[in-house]
C-alpha cells in the first residue's frame, strides 16, 4: 500500500502554469510532457546511464578528449556564471518537484551577487574595513607575506564567500579570488579618476566590474560555447522561447539540463601551477588532510594557488584545453567527495531531469523546428528505453558530440543557453545592455576586454 501511494505520488503530473516568480524556478516549455513517468524502472535505468566504472555509458576514461576550441579556464568561468544565477539547495531527488515552488537562492541576474553579497553593510565579513570597507578582504595561502593570495577563510578553513560553492574546488575558489582582486583594483582606478566619496567609489567600481564581466559573457564566453552567429542573431532578431511576464526567472530546462553541459568540460586532472598537478577530486583521500593531493576546496596550503597561464591565454604559460562536450564525464565526477546518495554527478543530473519533469530532448528539438537526433545516435541508451525520449541533459551532451564534434553545444543546447544568458542581461535594468547597449569596455584595449585582460587588471597574472 505504501509503495502504491509513493508510486502514485511520483507518477502524477505537476501543475504547469506560465506565470513565474523571479525568486523561483520556472519552465521554458510548460506545455511539453515529461520525458518519462517517475517509476522505479525509470529510476533504475537513469542510475544505470550515470553509473561509474568499467562498461559504464558516461564513465569512459580512455575516451576523454581535449576540446581544441575552448580553453580549460572557461569551464570554471561557466561554473562561476552558474553560481551567480542559480542555486537550488532544497529540492528533493526522491520525489517530484514543482519549479514554481522551489526557491532560487541566487538572483536571476548576471550581477555577481555570489561575490558582493548584499554589500559591506549587509555582509561586512566579506569586506576589508582597514581599507574603508569598500574593498574585499583577501588573505594569503601561507604566513609568508609574499605568498600568493587566497580567499578569506574562518578558523576552520570555511571560505568567507556569499556562496559556498565558490570554494567547491580550488580553481573556482581562485577565480572567485580573481574577481575580489579585480574589484579592488577597479576601486583604485575609480579613485584615481577623481571620485572621492566612499559610497560613490564602491558603487561605480561595482558597476564597472559587473559590466566588464557581462561583456566577457556576451563577447567571449558565449561565442565559444554557442558560436557568434547565434549570439548576433538573438541580439538582432530577439529571443524565440525565453519570455517572462514581469521579471526574468531561471527555467529548469536551463538550470537542470542545458547549463549543466559544463560538467562534461571538466578534465580529470589539472596543472594548477608549476609544481602542482592533481585530480580534480579523489574521494579516497582523507577528508581531514589539510593539503590532500587533489583540487577540492576548503583547504589552505602553500601550493594551493592557480597560475592562470595554465587556464587562459594570458601570455604567461601554455593553457590546458577544456574537455570535449560529450556524454562522457571525467571519472572523479562519478564519486564526488562532498555529496552522497548518489555521489555520481551524472546520476544526480539525470534524476533531477526526472524529478523536475523535464521534457525530452526530441520534443524540445521539434518545438524549435530542429531535426531531432537519429535514433541510431542514441543506440547506447536504446535498451534502457531512452532513444526516442531522451533526458534533456543527456540529449544536449550527445547533440554537442554528434552535431558539433564536442567543440561547442549543438542547436538545442545552444539556443537554450544563449537565450537565457542574453535574456538575463536584457531583463536586468542595470546591465550594460539595458543602460547603454553601445557601451564598450573602459578598462580594455581597442574596445575589447577578455578574461585574460580581467586577470591582468586584477593583478593575478
Ligand atoms: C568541477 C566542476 C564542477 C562540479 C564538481 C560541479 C558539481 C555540481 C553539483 C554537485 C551540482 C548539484 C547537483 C544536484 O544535486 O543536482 C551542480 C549543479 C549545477 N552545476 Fe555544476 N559542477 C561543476 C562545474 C559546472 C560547470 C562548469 C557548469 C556550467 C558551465 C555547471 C553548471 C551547473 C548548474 C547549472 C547546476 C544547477 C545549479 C542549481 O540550480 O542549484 N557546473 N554542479
Amino acid at each position: 500500500m505504501i509503495f502504491f501511494k509513493e508510486f502514485w505520488l511520483r507518477a502524477i503530473n505537476i501543475l504547469r502554469s506560465k506565470f513565474y516568480d523571479s525568486g523561483k524556478f520556472g519552465r521554458l516549455f510548460p506545455f511539453l510532457p515529461p520525458f518519462a513517468q517517475d517509476t522505479e524502472k525509470v529510476r533504475m535505468a537513469l542510475l544505470e546511464i550515470g553509473k561509474k566504472g568499467a562498461g559504464a555509458i558516461m564513465d569512459q576514461p580512455a575516451n576523454n578528449l581535449d576540446n581544441p576550441n575552448i580553453l580549460a579556464g572557461f569551464t570554471f568561468f561557466g561554473q562561476f556564471i552558474d553560481h551567480d544565477i542559480t542555486f537550488d539547495p532544497t529540492s528533493n531527488l526522491e520525489q517530484q518537484n514543482n519549479p514554481e515552488a522551489v526557491e532560487n537562492f541566487r538572483t536571476p541576474a548576471l550581477e555577481l551577487d555570489h561575490v558582493y553579497g548584499g554589500g559591506p553593510i549587509v555582509n561586512p565579513y566579506l569586506y576589508d574595513f582597514k581599507q574603508g570597507g569598500i574593498k574585499f578582504l583577501v588573505e594569503r595561502v601561507s604566513l609568508d607575506g609574499n605568498s600568493p593570495n587566497d580567499i578569506p577563510r574562518n578558523s576552520q578553513n570555511t571560505a568567507l564567500t556569499n556562496d559556498p560553492r565558490n570554494d567547491e574546488n580550488m580553481i573556482i575558489g581562485q577565480l572567485h579570488l580573481a574577481f575580489l582582486k579585480f574589484h579592488n583594483a577597479v576601486v583604485d582606478f575609480v579613485k584615481a579618476d577623481g571620485v572621492t566619496a566612499p559610497d560613490q567609489v564602491f558603487s561605480e567600481a561595482q558597476r564597472l566590474v559587473r559590466w566588464h564581466y557581462q561583456w566577457i559573457i556576451l563577447n567571449e564566453y558565449l561565442p565559444h560555447i554557442v558560436g557568434k552567429p547565434l549570439v548576433d542573431n538573438i541580439l538582432e532578431k530577439g529571443r524565440k522561447f525565453y519570455k517572462w511576464r514581469n521579471k526574468p526567472f531561471i527555467p529548469v530546462e536551463f538550470a537542470v539540463a542545458a547549463f549543466r553541459f559544463g560538467h562534461s568540460q571538466v578534465r580529470p586532472f589539472y596543472q594548477v601551477n608549476d609544481k602542482f598537478i592533481a585530480p580534480i577530486f579523489d574521494s579516497s583521500l582523507d577528508l581531514a588532510n589539510p593539503d590532500p593531493n587533489d583540487l577540492r576546496g576548503g583547504k589552505r596550503a602553500p601550493r594551493r594557488f592557480v597560475q592562470w597561464g595554465n587556464f587562459f591565454n594570458t601570455g604567461t604559460g601554455t593553457p590546458q584545453q577544456g574537455k570535449k562536450i560529450d556524454t562522457i564525464l571525467s571519472s572523479p565526477l562519478f564519486d564526488l567527495p562532498f555529496v552522497s546518495d548518489p555521489s555520481s554527478l551524472a546520476q544526480r543530473n539525470l534524476l533531477r531531469n526526472l524529478t523536475f519533469g523535464l521534457p525530452s530532448g526530441q520534443s524540445v528539438a521539434k518545438v524549435m523546428s530542429i531535426k531531432p537526433l537519429d535514433r541510431s545516435d542514441l543506440n547506447d541508451v536504446a535498451q534502457l528505453g531512452f532513444d526516442r525520449s531522451t533526458p534533456l541533459w543527456f540529449y544536449i551532451l550527445r547533440e554537442a558530440q554528434v552535431k558539433a564534434d564536442g567543440r561547442m553545444l549543438g542547436p538545442v543546447g545552444s539556443r537554450i543557453v544563449a537565450e537565457v544568458l542574453i535574456g538575463l542581461l536584457q531583463g536586468d535594468k542595470m546591465s550594460f545592455l539595458s543602460q547603454n547597449p553601445c557601451w564598450v569596455p573602459t578598462l580594455g584595449k581597442d574596445g575589447n576586454f577578455r578574461m585574460a585582460d580581467l586577470l591582468k587588471f586584477a593583478g593575478v597574472v
